[in-house]
Order: C-alpha cells, then structure tokens, then sequence
C-alpha cells in the first residue's frame, strides 16, 4: 500500500516538474489585474477606438509595435524606450527607423491608465492589450491577453537589429527567426497574416516589384508608378501590404500570395513552392482557419520571455525608465 501510494505521489511530481518546464511564463495570466485595476481593458479600448477612428493604418502600426517588443529579448516594452546616453534603444535600430510609429498613441493609452491604476499596469501589457484592441477594431479575432509583464530599464538596438526578419528573408530565415523565439513554421505563416493591413515603404519592396520573377506582372508595374527603381525620394512611399482591403483583417493576404500579389520579398516567400505553400491554400481558403490560428498564435507570441514577479519594474512614462 505504502509503496503505491509512493511511487503515484513521486509520478505527480515527476509530472508537475515537467509541466512547470514546459510553460516557461507560468505567471501571466488573463485575470492578473483583475484586482488591482479591474477598468484596465475599458479604459484602453476608447483610446485605441480614437486614434484608428482618426488614421485606419494605426491599428496596423499598433499591432506591429507588439511584434517588434516581442522579438527582441522578450515581451518586455523596451521597443517603447528613447535613446539615452548610457544606452542606444531600439526605435533607430534598422527594422524601426522612419518605420515603427504609434509611440503617441501608446503615450496617450498609458495616461489613460496611469490616471485609472497608478502605478499598476506594465507598459508591455499595454502593448499586448492594444495590440489585441486594435486586430477587434479592424474586424480581426479577439483572445484573452495573458497579463503580468513588467517593463525592461533597458533595450538594445544590436538585438533590434539582430531578432527582427528584413524583408529581403528567405523562407528558410524566416523559419529560423521565429524558431529562435519559440514559434512554429505555422505560427510565423499565422502570424504574417497581419499583412492583411498597414503600408510599407517603397526602399522595402523596391528589389521585389523590379527583380524578381515570382510576381504578378500588372501588380509589379502598378506598384512601379509610385516607387522609383533608383533610390532615393521615392523611399519612403508607401503602398499597401494587402492591395485588397488595407484596413480589413480579413484572409486577403493569402489569397494576394496565391495570386503572385505579395508585396515584400518575405510575404511571398510563404507561397514559392516550398513547404509552407499548403498552409497559405489553407488560410487562403479558409478565413475562420486562419483567425482562429492567427489568435492562437498571437497568444504564443505574447508569452515571449516576459519578465514578471520581482524583475523589470512598471514604468510610469513608456518612454523612460523610472
Ligand atoms: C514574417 C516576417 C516579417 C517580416 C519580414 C516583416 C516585414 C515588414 C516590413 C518590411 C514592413 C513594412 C515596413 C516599412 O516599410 O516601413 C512591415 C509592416 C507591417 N508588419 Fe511585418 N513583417 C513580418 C511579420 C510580421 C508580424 C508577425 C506582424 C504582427 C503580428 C507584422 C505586422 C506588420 C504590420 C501590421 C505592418 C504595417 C505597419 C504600418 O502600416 O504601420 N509583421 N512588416
Ligand atoms: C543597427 O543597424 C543600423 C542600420 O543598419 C546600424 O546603423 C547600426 O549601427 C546597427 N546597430 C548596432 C548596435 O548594431
Ligand atoms: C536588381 O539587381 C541588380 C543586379 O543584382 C542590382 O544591380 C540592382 O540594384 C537591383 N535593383 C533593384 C531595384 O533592387
């Protein structure tokens, strides 16, 4: 009797311990300001609500500032930090400059929440929430944000430069680069799909609409008129990343790469006779696959290295350290 009861205590240990592993980030959790700042999510939702009601491509440039915290060194809000003199951030580092915007709007929701909650929610979770807020606006999936991230009080433009894909990646980059963090091949194709709204700048589609063969040949000259083949003024204008609905998050994406209508070098990577060709027919065919994808992964994505319990601190200006 003595032993069985032994050895069935000793399995579930052997089984919390292997559960405990498994789930690096066992302290975020959905309700975690429940207590402390249970208006936390109504009082973000209205700011969000605001600035996409004044600019559309702000919920694609809010959903990409999430992507670019959590691929560097973690979930942490050190994309949100200015450059100081004992550290250059990330906003200049290569994948950001003259790219990354938003840092107002996520100014503004901060306050927001400052005035509701002093001193309680991390500008990470601020991130993850808008984020998610603003994929709900523009018609997207909704999933429950895990919470409890606190803020970095540093950042690093070398691991910017480093851990976020260029657009100029081959499948196989791409695949690695997000392995390196965690996320399957299916996750990164899910995870694209946000492509399905936001601009992107000439100098980052140039060498796609004028060299490469894997393109549509109409959608290449019509996105030639308004990005010069020599660099230079043109670099920064902008063309849609789903020439379809911009400001719908819909599966347009993947109907584009089927197509040969993929913007960057990287979106049609996804679709060029390699191993994540039946994925996009996947997503392509199938909108309610793909959010339900795109959401989990979304998920995935936020339990990136978050820093909680005693680590980081909760900012009080996204901008700076406290
Ligand atoms: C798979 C690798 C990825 C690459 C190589 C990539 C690359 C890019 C590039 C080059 C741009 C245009 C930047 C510019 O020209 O200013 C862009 C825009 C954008 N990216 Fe990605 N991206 C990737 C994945 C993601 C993921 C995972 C998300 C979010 C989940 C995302 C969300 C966005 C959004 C929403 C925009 C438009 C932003 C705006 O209009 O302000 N991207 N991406
Ligand atoms: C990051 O990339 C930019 C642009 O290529 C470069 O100017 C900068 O020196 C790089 N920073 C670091 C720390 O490697
Ligand atoms: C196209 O490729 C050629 C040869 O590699 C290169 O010299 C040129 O700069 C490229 N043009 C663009 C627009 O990327």
């Amino acid at each position: 009797m003595a032993s069985i009861s032994n050895t069935s205590l000793a399995l579930t240990t052997v089984v919390s311990l292997l559960l405990l592993v498994g789930s690096s980030n066992a302290q975020l959790s959905t309700n975690f300001y429940s207590k402390s700042c249970p208006q936390v999510f109504t009082t973000i939702k209205p700011v969000v609500q605001s600035a996409i009601k004044q600019e559309a491509r702000m919920g694609a440039s809010l959903l990409r500032l999430f992507f670019h915290d959590c691929f560097v060194n973690g979930c942490d809000g050190s994309i949100l930090l200015d450059d100081t003199s004992t550290f250059t951030g990330e906003k200049n580092a290569a994948p950001n400059k003259n790219s990354a915007r938003g840092f107002n709007v996520i100014d503004n929701v901060k306050s927001a929440v400052e005035k509701a909650c002093p001193g309680v929610v991390s500008c990470a979770d601020v991130l993850a929430i808008t984020a998610r807020d603003s994929v709900v606006i523009l018609g997207g999936p909704s999933w429950n944000v895990k919470l409890g991230r606190r803020d970095s009080k540093t950042a690093s433009q070398a691991a910017a430069n480093n851990s976020i894909p260029p657009p100029t990646s081959s499948l196989n980059r791409l695949i690695n680069s997000f392995q390196n963090v965690g996320l399957s091949t299916k996750d990164m194709v899910a995870l694209s799909g946000a492509h399905t709204i936001g601009q992107a700048r000439c100098t980052s589609f140039r060498a796609h609409i004028y060299n490469e063969t894997n393109i549509d040949s109409s959608f290449a000259s019509t996105r030639q008129s308004k990005c010069p083949r020599q660099s230079g003024s043109g670099d920064n204008n902008l063309a849609p990343l789903d020439l379809q609905t911009p400001t719908a998050f819909d599966n347009n994406y993947y109907k584009n790469l089927l197509q040969r209508k993929g913007l960057l070098h990287s979106d049609q990577q996804l679709f060029n006779g390699g191993s994540t060709d039946s994925i996009v027919r996947n997503y392509g065919s199938s909108q309610s696959t793909f959010k339900s994808d795109f959401a989990a992964a979304m998920i995935k994505m936020g339990d990136i290295k978050p820093l909680t319990g005693s680590s980081g601190e909760i900012r009080k200006n996204c901008r700076k350290t406290n």
